[in-house]
């Protein structure tokens, strides 16, 4: 029988999979991916956010962030992201590089609206995100729905590498319709 990491085809499934998962189930590795962009100084700088939508057919997925957050100043001089996630239970490393676009009020009100108030308030601390204090909880949370920021990362490149007895890699774009190269890993 075929295993699914043995075909370009069922890897890409698989990644899929658990992209979905992760949107789905808070205790899944793609839960809470790292997502990594690359600063206005051209530096490399990462953190863990929380994935909220996948969608397949348009190879699109979705993250929220404050609009004050030091990654959408990188965002708007360079509009490209890497996402990444390790599934240690499959021996799976999954990167993606993707597109970002933001998208804030009215266009967003309807991820906004479904929200809970104690997640509501991850958008709108005062002072902004990264602003120097003087004791560590010398700022306060507040809902605040003009700084609520949906990133959509619409997909150019995945990478896949499987630590099974072999090790495979694969490699997928979108310019060619997802159909995967194996790679040396
Ligand atoms: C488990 C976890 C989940 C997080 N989820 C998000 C998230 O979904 N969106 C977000 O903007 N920050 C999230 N953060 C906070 C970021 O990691 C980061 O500290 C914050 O966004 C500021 O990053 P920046 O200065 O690069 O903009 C999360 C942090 C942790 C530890």
């Amino acid at each position: 029988m075929t295993e699914w990491f043995e075909t370009l085809t069922g890897l890409q499934d698989r990644v899929w999979q658990l992209l979905k998962c992760g949107v789905a189930d808070r205790h899944a590795p793609a839960r809470q991916p790292t997502l990594a962009t690359v600063g206005p100084d051209g530096r490399p700088e990462a953190r863990t956010v929380v994935l909220r939508r996948v969608e397949r057919s348009t190879a699109l997925l979705e993250v929220y962030t404050d609009s004050l957050s030091d990654k959408m100043k990188s965002l708007k001089t360079s509009p490209w992201a890497a996402l990444h996630v390790w599934e240690p239970k499959l021996d799976l490393q999954i990167r993606l590089q993707a597109d970002v676009t933001p998208s804030e009020g009215d266009a967003v009100a309807d991820r906004w609206d479904p929200l809970p108030e104690a997640a509501r308030l991850s958008y709108g601390v005062v002072p902004p995100p990264g602003t120097p204090i003087d004791a560590a909880l010398d700022y306060e949370k507040s809902a605040d729905q003009g700084r609520f920021c949906v990133l959509t990362l619409a997909l150019v490149h995945i990478d896949v590498v499987h630590l099974g007895e072999a090790h495979r890699r694969a490699a997928y774009r979108a310019d060619d319709g997802w159909a995967g190269q194996w790679l040396v890993p």
